[in-house]
């Protein structure tokens, strides 16, 4: 049995009216910085993680979310050097507002069968197959 704690972060696939999927580039100084990640963030204590998807959703892209419009979808796990990650993954078609990098290096709109061409963090990867199945 792992020692490492356990990191609760929850993650959405916002999937655009072409079917694209938004991706985030990781800013400068962060771990795994350069990396393209599906937006998201720790969930905290007291918070369920459809409540801290729509917290980060907000903080990180300037968008409204109801609750309604996230579909759990799958979890991804992975064994990072400091803690293990468990991050399930929401399906999200419906927002308001306009989509702005606020704390990413760059975003990008990109249709799952082309999401393999980004370099992405080992727990975001094996997602990757499961929306090229969805769309
Ligand atoms: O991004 P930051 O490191 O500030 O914190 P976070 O968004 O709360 O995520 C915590 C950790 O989870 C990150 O440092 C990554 O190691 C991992 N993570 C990931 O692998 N994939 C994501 N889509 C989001 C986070």
């Amino acid at each position: 049995m792992s020692e490492k704690p356990m990191l609760l972060v929850a993650a959405a696939a916002l999937i655009d009216a072409d079917g694209r999927v938004l991706i985030c580039q990781r800013p400068e100084g962060k771990q795994l910085a350069g990396l393209w990640e599906f937006p998201g963030g720790k969930v905290e204590a007291g918070e369920t993680p459809e409540a801290c998807l729509i917290r980060e959703l907000d903080e990180e892209l300037g968008i409204t979310v109801a609750q309604a419009c996230l579909a759990p979808f799958v979890f991804a796990s992975h064994g990072y050097e400091g803690f293990h990650l468990l991050m399930p993954l929401y399906l999200c078609r419906r927002w308001e507002g306009q989509v702005t990098a606020k704390e990413h290096k760059a975003l990008a709109w990109v249709k799952p069968s082309r999401l393999g061409d980004y370099p992405m963090p080992p727990a975001d990867a094996p997602l990757v197959a499961w929306l090229r199945d969805l769309v």
